[in-house]
């Protein structure tokens, strides 16, 4: 809902959708992926050298398949928290020289079989777009700006002729670099004060944007809502100095991350946990204007925008990082990602890009085994909002009962509701409206009318629910095997939301 009024009779609801007022264009990049050297996301994960669904190349042809399928737009990589220590020059040339290391994220030990050339080229396979974080922990500017030649330099330098010796002529032209991850974290090597962060990035992005001014630097936010995002901000969301690129029109940060996972072994407060990070992107939002308007940038400079490079439902105790992280997910994970996911569509005006973390394995809807691909729950959402809910975000206006229990965090209750509906939709350039539906109910069905707007039109119905013959009466949303159904369907002016449903409607303009 991009506005919802709430009313007493939690069986029926109100939905008026306005396909004509284009919100915001909904950035394709906000169905990002993440590949962090961690568990068994890389090896075993999408680099599975000897398995017979490999490629000559070593790559999961099943996982670039999968990525496909998803139209990943962009995948973020090498970490996460293997940043810190990580060194990009290991993980390069012939591979028999590089050098194996000890690592200090995950407690384990880097073989740098895989690295920068062999990310780059999985990312040309599966069509997707590279975002590279850099080593902010135990790194060096120098050697920043030397990943950066070597990546994308057409000239005769040492790093650049360095990837050419490599066997890679033309430059790959990574766009998207981070300055560093979740610096701000006890569990970080090299963790920093936001005073010295802040002080960092500033100068960091200077030099690589004097370097190569195409690329687009995003600063290390925290989670959105708090006082380490205002400083940063504060610091960095500046216009570039000294003429880089024209003085009033280039931004030093284009883009401001922020992480969050969710997680409640309670349905209710696992499905409404995505509701923080809306509240998060509106309160980041906010500082980023109030950074601008601080600090005088002329309205010629692009504002950053959020980049949410880390979002998923998380149980570290379940799913330990140290362990692999092999979260198995449930109907009601699968509910609260399509919740997180309206979120990002709602929220299209602010986010730039977002990354499920991770892509394979890690926290993930895809697990490898050795001869196959499971797709967990939490796939099927992820699937049908990408392939779906594209174009423009347009409002649509809620009116039904709320949720008025404990929420994770408390912070939701009194900063933002949850109505049992949640509800985005969406426009695509080819006249689709798409409508995105979770009814998070346990025991609710719920009738929607929606003012006559679908009325007459075939619908398209994809619906994931449980698959008890009993249509879920008495679950609690733990089970980890789902219903994918697929339906045309003649409208009247009444939708039907299931209990514990997550619905992907579509019908022509
Ligand atoms: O995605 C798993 C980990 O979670 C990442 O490495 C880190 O950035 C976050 O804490």
């Amino acid at each position: 809902m991009t506005s919802y009024s709430k009313s007493d009779d939690a069986g029926t609801a109100v939905l008026s959708i306005s396909p004509g007022h284009k919100l915001a264009k909904i950035n394709d990049n906000i169905y990002g992926g993440f590949t962090e050297h961690m568990g068994r996301c890389i090896y075993g994960g999408l680099y599975d050298p000897g398995n017979a669904l490999s490629d000559e190349n070593g790559f999961r042809k099943d996982v670039i398949a999968a990525m496909q399928e998803l139209r990943v737009p962009v995948v973020r990589y090498p970490g996460g928290n293997f940043t810190a220590t990580y060194h990009w020059m290991d993980g390069v040339g012939p591979r028999e020289a590089r050098r194996k290391r000890p690592e200090l994220a995950w407690i384990g030990v880097e073989t740098n079989e895989f690295g920068t050339d062999e990310f780059l080229k999985w990312c040309e396979i599966v069509g997707t777009a590279p975002y590279m974080c850099l080593n902010f922990g135990t790194g060096t500017l120098d050697e920043a700006l030397a990943w950066i030649e070597y990546c994308n330099s057409d000239r005769d330098t040492y790093y650049a002729n360095l990837r050419r010796r490599n066997g890679r002529a033309a430059p790959w032209n990574v766009k998207y670099w981070a300055l560093g991850n979740e610096t701000w974290g006890p569990w970080q090597v090299e963790q920093a004060t936001k005073e010295d962060y802040a002080k960092k990035a500033y100068q960091w992005a200077k030099a690589i944007k004097l370097l190569d001014p195409s690329v687009e630097l995003v600063l290390c936010g925290c989670e959105g809502a708090t006082s380490w995002d205002y400083h940063v901000l504060k610091e960095c969301v500046r216009w570039s100095p000294h003429g880089l690129g024209g003085a009033t029109t280039a931004s030093l940060i284009d883009m401001h991350s922020i992480h969050l996972y969710t997680s409640s072994g309670e349905h209710y407060e696992n499905a409404t946990a995505p509701r923080s990070a809306e509240r998060a992107i509106q309160v980041a939002a906010g500082l980023i204007d109030l950074a601008r308007i601080e600090n005088k940038v002329p309205p010629t400079v692009p504002a950053p925008r959020i980049c949410f490079d880390e979002w998923n439902v998380w149980d570290p105790l379940r799913a330990p990082g140290e362990e692999g992280a092999e979260q198995v997910y449930t109907l009601s994970d699968a509910l609260a990602v399509a919740a997180w996911l309206n979120v990002f569509v709602r929220q299209a005006k602010h986010v730039a890009m977002a990354n499920i973390a991770q892509s394979v394995n890690v926290i993930s809807p895809l697990l490898t085994t050795p001869d196959g691909l499971v797709k967990q729950p939490t796939w099927w959402p992820l699937l049908l909002f990408s392939k779906y809910m594209r174009g423009h975000a347009v409002p649509v206006a809620v009116k039904c009962a709320e949720y008025a229990g404990p929420t994770k965090p408390d912070w939701i209750r009194g900063t933002i509701e949850t109505p049992w509906l949640d509800v985005s939709a969406a426009v695509s350039d080819d006249g689709w409206v798409n409508l995105a539906v979770v009814n998070l109910h346990k025991e609710q069905d719920i009738d929607a009318s929606t003012d006559g707007i679908v009325e007459g039109k075939t619908i398209s119905w994809t619906t994931v629910s449980d698959t008890g013959d009993e249509l879920g009466s008495s679950s609690d949303g733990s089970t980890t095997d789902v219903l994918v159904q697929e339906v045309k369907h003649l409208s009247s002016d009444k939708l039907y939301f299931r209990k514990m449903s997550f619905n992907l409607l579509r019908w022509q303009i």
